[in-house]
């Protein structure tokens, strides 16, 4: 899990590590804390035989708070496509789709990568359970799943399709805060099923008994946008042979019960919405501010993702709203660009362990007015 600066910025792979560790230092993500919280963090699976601790829904909801901002909570999701990349993934889409039930909007991830077979289902809803052990990945805490959508929407649910030694399976899985709430759980139950579609037919994979996967399945139509067994199994179609899909619903809604996403300003893109907005109506201040780059990182998912990544994709899109997004590299805006080669000397002594501070001036092309220069700090300031 990253925990967000309001501007992060993506080093998918490799190139830009160094300064990404740096990043990732300063906004003090312990390590440690969430090594210790994966010991106790696994969630319970209905039919599964999995040892775990409980872990009381509270949690899920009070970590979920973890993403201050609806886009940094998106760009988990993306990244955990981008990390794909090195499972054949071409593509991540983004949409708005309504829920069958009550026609409301909800948020929609699709992907062509590897996929997920029945355990790294398991593992992909547990707590800080991550399956990328190499450092070309973004991934590493294995919690971005979970608090990203939990910040998003109250309830998700995810498709899988993958094929592992030989095998072709397809897995559907439910985490639902609803869920655990009105049914009163005390453990965060994730319903989960698989089926082996090897070959010409779709068969149950069972862990227990029929009467557990049964269950499970009865679960996830009671608590889902979706009715029945052939409605779930139709969600498959647009995978393709591996991939991942994710359904956000319940999206929740800010202090004054509006959609903190807002979908249909424009068709092209997902608003967050403005909450100043009516104080500065129609001013040309106002005007100044939507049309400069900070406003629009804030509050344009397109614009966002343009610039979310420090590598430029070669066989890579991000779709959103059936459009693919530009890729901006904010690098090649550096007015005087300037290479600084970080080597910190690791001491153990206190008064030995110096901080520093590397300033990189950034001169954005349409600031909207020259004198007004963007500031990038990475590093630390040393404390004297
Ligand atoms: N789109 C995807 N395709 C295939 N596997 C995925 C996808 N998203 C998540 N997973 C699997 O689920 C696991 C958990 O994802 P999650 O985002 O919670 O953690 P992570 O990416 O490993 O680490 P971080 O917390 O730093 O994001 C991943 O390690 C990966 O195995
Ligand atoms: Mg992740």
């Amino acid at each position: 899990m990253h925990t967000r600066c309001r501007y992060g910025l993506r080093s998918s792979v490799g190139e830009y590590k160094i300064a990404e560790e740096a990043h990732i230092k300063a906004i003090q993500i312990d390590e440690k804390s969430v090594e210790a919280c994966g010991h106790l963090a696994q969630f319970s699976f209905v039919a599964g035989e999995l040892e775990h601790a409980r872990v009381h829904p509270k949690f899920l909801h009070s970590n979920a708070t973890s993403h201050k901002w609806a886009f940094g909570a998106i760009a988990e999701l993306l990244d955990n496509a981008v990390d794909e990349v090195n499972n054949g993934a071409t593509f991540v889409k983004v949409d708005r789709v309504y829920s069958k039930i009550d026609n409301s909007p909800s948020l929609l991830f699709l992907d062509d990568g590897g996929g997920m077979d029945p355990d790294g289902m398991r593992k992909c809803m547990s707590l800080c359970y991550s399956t990328k052990k190499t450092n070309n990945t973004i991934g590493q805490y294995g919690n971005g799943f979970k608090t990203s959508t939990m910040q998003l929407g109250a309830d998700v649910i995810v498709f899988s399709r993958a094929c592992r030694n030989g095998r072709a399976t397809q897995s559907v899985g439910l985490l639902s805060y609803t869920f655990l709430r009105k049914t009163g759980q005390d453990d965060v139950i994730v319903p989960m099923i698989d089926f082996d579609i090897s070959k010409h037919w779709s068969e149950p994979i069972l862990y227990g008994t029929q009467e557990d996967w049964s269950t499970n399945l009865k679960t996830i139509l009671e608590w889902s946008p979706f009715n029945s067994k052939d409605d779930l199994i139709q969600q498959f179609e647009d995978i393709g042979p591996h991939g991942k899909k994710i359904v956000i619903y319940n999206l929740w809604l800010n202090d004054e019960g509006v959609y903190e996403l807002n979908f249909d300003e424009d068709d092209e893109d997902i608003k967050l919405i403005d909450e100043t907005a009516h104080l500065s109506k129609l001013s040309r201040k106002a005007a100044d501010k939507q049309s400069h780059i900070s406003y629009r990182l804030l509050h344009s998912l397109r614009a966002y993702a343009s610039m979310l990544y420090l590598r430029k994709f070669k066989n890579f899109k991000i779709i959103l709203r059936g459009k693919p997004v530009e890729q901006y590299i904010i690098s090649d805006d550096l007015k005087y660009p300037e290479v600084v080669i970080y080597k910190p000397q690791v001491s153990s002594t206190k008064q030995d362990r110096l901080e520093m501070i590397i300033d990189t001036w950034i001169q954005l092309q349409d600031v909207p007015s020259p004198s007004k220069i963007e500031k990038l700090i990475i590093g630390w300031r040393p404390k004297i």
